[in-house]
């Protein structure tokens, strides 16, 4: 790697894995700016509701990835940042299930995948950078010195999910929410367009059964800083 080009840690990995927050506390525990990949789809997703664009009108979409005007909003560490569309705090908006399943279903397109490509590369500056996605690894970052792939069960990450919405107030379907889980998983695994597969170099981490502690142990040894 270059010396001027910042490090990166990639955690690639399924919705429900612990990605999400492993990788905010790596960042912060490291002092690294964060990329939250999942986040750009999710907004070009609810950009596109907002404007009347159909989901599966590509052209269109390719735009509104194109023209998407975010910012992401520090925040107290700890905290997720602030996510704002055209200045418009959407942070909660964006969490939703039908959000994130829109989300899935424009990132199966290439060129909207391609629409994102450097604005996703514009993270990587110094003193470093813990991108969170799909393809952090095999196509945003392929040479970031360090590659994780986070998995669990789909039971487990349905159960994550279903104490997280619990705990917000939320009402749901624990059968339902496994259902979701496996068609999104099955939408991306399958997808022409970046799959979600751990790079040839990437460690693999089950985060099945354990603590959120003892994924961020694993994942600060696989990145040589434990
Ligand atoms: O990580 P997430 O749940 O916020 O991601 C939402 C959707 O976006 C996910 O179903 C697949 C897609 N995605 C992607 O294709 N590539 C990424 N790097 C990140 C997310």
């Amino acid at each position: 790697m270059s010396e001027n080009v910042a490090p990166v840690i990639t955690v690639d990995g399924p919705g429900g894995s612990g990605k999400g927050t492993v990788t905010q506390m790596l960042a912060r525990k490291l002092g690294w700016h964060l990329l939250d990949s999942g986040a750009l789809y999710r907004l070009t997703a609810l950009a596109a509701i907002r404007q009347q664009v159909a989901l599966d009108d590509e052209p269109a979409l390719v735009r509104v990835a194109a023209g998407l005007d975010v910012t992401f909003q520090p925040t107290p560490p700890g905290d997720p940042a602030r996510v704002l569309l055209a200045g418009e705090d959407v942070t909660s908006e964006i969490r939703t299930e039908t959000c994130g399943d829109n989300a899935s279903k424009v990132a199966v397109m290439q060129p909207v995948r391609d629409a994102l490509l450097q604005r996703q590369r514009d993270f990587r500056v110094s003193p470093g950078l813990v991108a969170d996605g799909r393809d952090m690894g095999t196509v945003v970052f392929p040479d970031a010195p360090v590659k994780i792939f986070l998995t669990a069960s789909a039971e487990e990450r349905a159960r994550r999910r279903y104490n997280q919405l619990m705990e917000a107030g939320v009402d749901v379907n624990i059968d339902a929410l496994l259902e979701e889980i496996r068609v999104r998983d099955e939408r991306d695994i399958n997808r022409a367009a970046a799959p979600l597969k751990p790079a040839d170099d990437a460690q693999v981490i089950d985060s099945t059964g354990l603590s959120i502690e003892e994924v961020l142990d694993r994942c600060m040894a696989a990145a040589g800083q434990a």
